[in-house]
């Protein structure tokens, strides 16, 4: 499903975000990815979600080689994975419905489906009643969730959540944990960034540690 193999990524300056990464997720997997702030854990999703390139080694995920993905390739590669940004990435100006139903327009579903899809994921995130606020009247915990739902209502093969966490008190936090073990269960390969050791330690799912950039830690 995901495979680094001697994966670099260097920023101008001195700065090696990722090096020497090599790791392999399978189909159905569900992966921590741990380790402090400014470790590489954003980086790492970057070079796996495309967008960002490795500096050298491969990057592969569900088939494509994202080294060598064309800028064409790029928007089928992502209609397969959902991502569920450190910052969110909400728009603004549009409601919650329609920043989570984006995916599914995107792929051009009947309005009855998108909305039945849409409804579902939002009821199961607890913000059915938000449906037509706009961001900006949310919560950092409920952006979140938002992000969330959008990440999931396409139902992709792969979800990757970077710091998901970071915004929600502790039952929310474990909330949205047992959503994403929910979906795992369905046959969704989960990866999922925190710095929160104490979360990792509560769920005893395989854990990859990163520090400086290196993997300290793959099982
Ligand atoms: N666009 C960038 N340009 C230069 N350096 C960057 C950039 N993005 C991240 N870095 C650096 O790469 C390292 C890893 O950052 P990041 O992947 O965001 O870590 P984490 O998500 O674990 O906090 C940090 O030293 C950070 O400052
Ligand atoms: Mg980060």
């Amino acid at each position: 499903m995901i495979e680094f193999t001697h994966a670099y990524k260097i920023y101008p300056g001195p700065t090696h975000a990722i090096k020497d990464v090599s790791l392999k997720i399978n189909k159905g997997e569900f992966v921590f990815l741990t380790g402090p702030s400014g470790s590489g854990k954003t980086t790492l999703f970057r070079l796996l979600s495309a967008y960002d390139r490795a500096s050298s080694g491969r990057v592969s995920v569900m088939d494509f080689d994202l080294a060598k993905i064309t800028k064409k390739q790029i928007p089928f590669f992502r209609r397969r994975i959902g991502v569920v940004y450190q910052e969110f990435r909400l728009l603004k100006h549009k409601t919650i419905f329609e920043n989570v139903s984006l995916p599914l327009e995107i792929r051009g579903d009947s309005a009855r489906a998108i909305r039945a899809r849409t409804e579902e994921i939002l009821a199961e995130v607890g913000l059915l009643h938000k449906t037509n606020e706009t961001p900006e009247h949310l919560s950092g915990g409920e952006q979140q969730r938002v992000a969330i739902a959008r990440a999931l209502v396409h139902r992709p093969g792969l979800l990757v959540a970077d710091e998901h966490t970071g915004n929600l008190d502790p039952t929310l936090s474990n909330e949205i944990i047992k959503l994403f073990e929910k979906i795992n269960a369905l046959g969704t390969t989960v990866f999922v960034a925190t710095h929160d050791y104490s979360l990792v330690g509560k769920y005893k799912r395989r854990t990859i540690e990163i520090q400086n950039g290196s993997m300290v830690r793959a099982s």
